[in-house]
Parts: structure tokens; sequence; C-alpha cells
């Protein structure tokens, strides 16, 4: 039996009186490739927020690898304490839409800063996990550049090798090719693919169809804050609910 990596309960999370994410459960488990995929609007961003602790959840329960991060206490959601939140923290990484590099720093500082300060590795331990991610995605050239001199497709890899180097168990993606021309998605696709190979737990936010069918242990369709269908790719394609069937039609025909 593989063990839940991620553990989310009836979470949920309001801004004002918009209720954003209803009540979502969802575990995921070592080595599983989720994606999910909705409407605009749906929640999916609040979701990953609220699950990497960018937000905090107003109700539900989460946890990483069976350690607790929050949890529900007489209608409150309640988080760890700031230590255990720290090591918990440790379990996962976030790679963004919008690369999010550090534009001052050169492609090398970008990768080791984080380990050398919160990992606490020595420069030259962190140069060598950062040189040996540069080579596995194919940006060894590039160490010494700044990301403006950087393509968005070198510069979403350059933010993947960030977070590995951080060596998490868990990857999370919010997007990671829309900002990129269609000719350089495929790059960014490719490493996804691999470390998908490599068996890394995954959760992927796209509206790349094609490759969440090809990748995904499960998808996870998302409407106005709630799971609206789930399944295996086959499921979820073979027999889409209503809803389902729409969005789908809609963003394979743009
Ligand atoms: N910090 C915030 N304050 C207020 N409202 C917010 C905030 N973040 C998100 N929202 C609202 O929550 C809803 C869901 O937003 P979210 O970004 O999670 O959607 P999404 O599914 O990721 O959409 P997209 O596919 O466009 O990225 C939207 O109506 C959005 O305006
Ligand atoms: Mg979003």
């Amino acid at each position: 039996m593989s063990r839940n990596f991620l553990e989310i309960n009836h979470m949920k999370k309001s801004f004002g009186d918009l209720e954003v994410i209803k009540d979502i459960s969802l575990t995921v488990k070592e080595g599983e490739v989720v994606s999910i995929i909705g409407p605009s609007g749906s929640g999916k961003s609040t979701l990953l927020r609220c699950a990497t602790m960018l937000e905090k959840m107003d109700g539900g329960e989460l946890s990483f690898l069976g350690e607790k991060a929050a949890h529900e206490e007489n209608g409150r959601c309640v988080y760890a304490s700031r230590a255990d939140l720290k090591r918990i923290h440790k379990h996962f990484g976030l790679v963004f839409q919008s690369f999010n590099l550090f534009p001052h720093y050169s492609v090398l500082k970008n990768i080791i800063d984080a380990p050398m300060t919160v990992d606490g590795i020595s420069r030259k331990e962190a140069e060598a996990r950062a040189e040996k991610l540069l080579a596995q995605l194919g940006l060894s050239d590039k160490k010494d550049a700044y990301p403006y001199q950087l393509s968005g497709g070198q510069q979403q890899r350059v933010s993947i090798a960030r977070a590995l180097a951080l060596q998490p168990k868990i990857l999370f993606f919010d997007e990671p090719t829309s900002a990129l021309d269609p000719e350089l998605t495929g790059e960014v696709l490719k490493v996804i693919r691999q470390l998908a190979q490599e068996h890394m737990t995954m959760i992927i936010v796209t509206h790349e169809m094609q490759f969440a069918r090809e990748l995904s242990d499960r998808i996870i369709f998302m409407e106005q804050g709630v799971i609206c269908q789930e399944g295996t790719p086959e499921e979820l394609f073979s027999s889409p609910n209503a809803r389902v069937r729409e969005f789908i039609g809609r963003v394979m025909n743009v």
C-alpha cells in the first residue's frame, strides 16, 4: 500500500461573501499524478494556494505524509505550530504560472539560495545539486545567465529546478505552461513528463487536456468550488458528465 502524501478533508475558503472552495476532499498517494481542470474562477488556484499554505483555509483538514498541518476545532481551522509547519513545508514545492524567479539573481543563485538558507546545506553541496538539476533539465549552459536573458520556457525550467533543489516529496504546479508560447510549452511539459516517469508525486492545475489525459493517474474537474467529477483519464474522457463534456469540448476546440 502506498502512503497518503497529501490529504485534504472538507476544505473551505471564502473571500468576504464569496465562497470559493465550498467543500473539497482530496487524497493523493505516493507517486500519483493528479491533474485539476475546470473553468476560470472555479477555485483551482485557491485550492492550490490553500493546500500549499499560501492562504489559510476557513475550515477543513490538511496533512502531508501523515503529518497534520491543519485541523478543525469547534468549527474553526487550527494550524500546527510554527516549528511543525516549517518542517511540513519541506515536504512540498510549488511552481507558478509566472515563474517568479528573482530577477537580480543568476540562474545558479536562484537555485542554490533556498537550499542554503532553508536547508542549511553548504554552498558547495548546493551548487553540486543545482548543477545536476540544470544538466537534467538541459540548462547547464545557462547557469550564469540572468532570468531576463532566458526564454519563458527556460525560465520555467529554472523554476522547476529551483523547486526540485529543495528535494520535495510533492510538487504542485499552477498552470505551468499557460504563460508560454505554444512552441515553448512542449519543453516544460517534457520536464514534467520526465518527473512523472521518476514517480514524483504531482498535483497539476492545467488547461492542457491532452497532456493531463496522457500523464495523470487521476483527473479532477472543479466547478464553483466543488469537485464536479473525478476519475482516471479513461473514465473522465469516455464517460464525462454533461458539465465536463461541455468544458472539454470548449477548451479542446479553441
Ligand atoms: N485574494 C483574493 N481575494 C478575493 N477574491 C479572490 C482572491 N483570490 C481569488 N479570488 C476569487 O476566487 C475565485 C476563484 O479564483 P481562482 O483564482 O481560485 O480561480 P481559478 O480556477 O484558478 O481560475 P483561472 O483558471 O482563471 O486561473 C474568483 O472569483 C476570484 O476572483
Ligand atoms: Mg488559477
